[in-house]
């Protein structure tokens, strides 16, 4: 089938590549020209593994091209899909506009009717209200169905491709069946295809983020109880797990969620289920707890160093906001990082992947490294920030030789107390006592 993809972020360029991949005819619109040059040119414009090959392979085979003209992506489109940003306002409400603005232009530039399909998360509401912007501008009958995407990044292709489920919400039941249709390919091991109504797949999107938000802030208070009762956080996260009815995913204490999902998802729920009258307090303490494990970080280093860090020097391992990925968007190193250089610091950062999207934020105020190691000659204290594999068994004999005292901050709680007792570090984490020192 013909179709086209409207907005080639994450969201927009997976699902591109994924219907092309499965036979598909895919159109990939985006407005900002360097980052269609880049796909032209044969690179993902961030990293994702896979990704890059997936897009390559289908761009030869001619299913998959990449276009700033909206008028040749909707081009004789059956589908179109909406994968544009839905970011959060000052006040934490989704801002709409980007959706609005994509589905109005991409509504006049139709050659024929078309299945509008929203991937982005948006509030109760709005696939029936952008339908109607729509209605205004185009003759043709353009049905609005809403496909949330549950993708996350650093496995997005086989999120898709072997997706948990796929919730389809279409009030018109025979665009829902186009749209269920093109998904059967990806559900070939039983996986379920949930047709709902259109609000409720919008909710469940919303719903199923702020659970996963929760679990985190829920253990992530439970740290904080832990650090005032000296008990080790881990070794009651191990036998709350241990329990069927409770598990182990997303109960991992640190320094907080982050991306462009989460933080955005937890605020807009509050601020339009607030709007419908429903009491939101909970979600208000989910994010409200988030931000406070970034200012305890904070905290526990000037409670170490002292408030003033002028001449103080950190070594930063891990700027992305989860490992597998470059996104820096809401990530709390960067927060902890803007927090430090305000009070004086100096700091030196390496992430396997997100250097370059770190630049582009904090510019040249911090030092890059290429390699771990090198961010920590004459370091007063590594931060530990994303939870990527090459930091969990890293050389301690060699880290401590080149930092100027060996003190760890660990926002990913990754080393063992014993360890790094053993190994002779100071070393704070989060919900555990510190050891090697005693402060903090
Ligand atoms: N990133 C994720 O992991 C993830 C997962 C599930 C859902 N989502 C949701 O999907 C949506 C998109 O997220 P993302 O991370 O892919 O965003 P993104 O910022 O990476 O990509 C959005 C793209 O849309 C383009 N765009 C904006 N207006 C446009 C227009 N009028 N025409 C064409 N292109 C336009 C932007 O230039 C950008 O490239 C958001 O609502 C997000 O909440 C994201």
């Amino acid at each position: 089938m013909r179709m086209c993809v409207v907005g080639s972020g994450y969201v927009g360029l997976v699902t591109a590549a994924c219907f092309a991949d499965s036979g598909n005819h895919v159109a990939a619109v985006d407005i900002d020209a360097a980052k269609i040059e880049r796909l032209r040119a044969g690179h993902c414009p961030f990293y994702e593994p896979g990704l890059e090959e997936m897009i390559a392979k289908n761009e030869r085979a001619g299913r998959l091209w990449f276009t700033t003209d909206m008028a040749e992506g909707v081009r004789g489109a059956r589908v179109v899909w909406l994968a544009v940003g839905t970011p959060p306002r000052a006040d934490g409400s989704a801002d709409l506009s980007m959706i609005e603005r994509a589905a109005v232009e991409a509504a006049k530039a139709l050659t024929g009717p078309a299945i509008f399909v929203i991937k982005s998360t948006v509030p109760v509401g709005t696939g029936a209200r952008v339908e109607r912007l729509v209605a205004e501008v185009t003759p043709h009958r353009c049905p609005f169905v809403s496909t949330p995407e549950f993708l996350k990044e650093g496995s997005a292709l086989a999120d898709f491709l072997r997706p948990d489920r796929v919730v389809i919400g279409a009030d018109d039941p025979a665009a829902g069946d186009v749209i269920a249709d093109l998904h059967e390919p990806f559900v070939r091991n039983n996986k379920p295809i949930l047709r709902t109504s259109r609000a409720a797949a919008e909710l469940t999107k919303y719903a199923s983020n702020a659970y996963l938000a929760a679990r985190i802030s829920f253990i992530n208070e439970i740290a904080e109880i832990c650090e005032h009762l000296g008990v080790d956080v881990n070794e009651v996260r191990r036998g709350m797990g241990a329990d069927q009815r409770i598990g182990h995913h997303f109960l991992y204490p640190g320094v907080g969620y982050g991306g462009s999902c989460f933080p955005k998802d937890v605020t807009a729920l509050a601020s339009f289920g607030r709007a419908a009258g429903a009491d939101c307090s909970l979600l208000d303490a989910i994010h409200a707890r988030n931000l406070a494990q970034r200012v305890a970080m904070v905290a526990r280093i000037k409670a170490r160093f002292g408030a003033r860090l002028a001449g103080r020097r950190f070594a930063v391992w891990g700027l992305a906001f989860k490992p597998q990925t470059d996104d820096v968007r809401e990530a709390p190193a960067l927060a902890v990082l803007e927090a430090l250089l305000a009070s004086g610091a100096e700091a030196a950062v390496y992430d396997p992947q997100a250097l370059e999207s770190t630049r582009r934020v904090l510019g040249e105020r911090v030092t890059y490294c290429q390699d771990p190691y090198d961010a920590l000659p004459g370091a007063d204290a590594l931060l530990v920030m994303t939870e990527w594999m090459e930091f969990r068994s890293p050389d301690f004999e060699r880290m401590r030789a080149a930092m100027k005292s060996a003190v760890i901050f660990d926002g990913r709680n990754l080393y063992n107390l014993s360890t790094m007792e053993r190994e002779g570090f100071e070393y704070h984490s989060v919900g555990r006592p510190s050891v090697g020192g005693g402060r903090g």
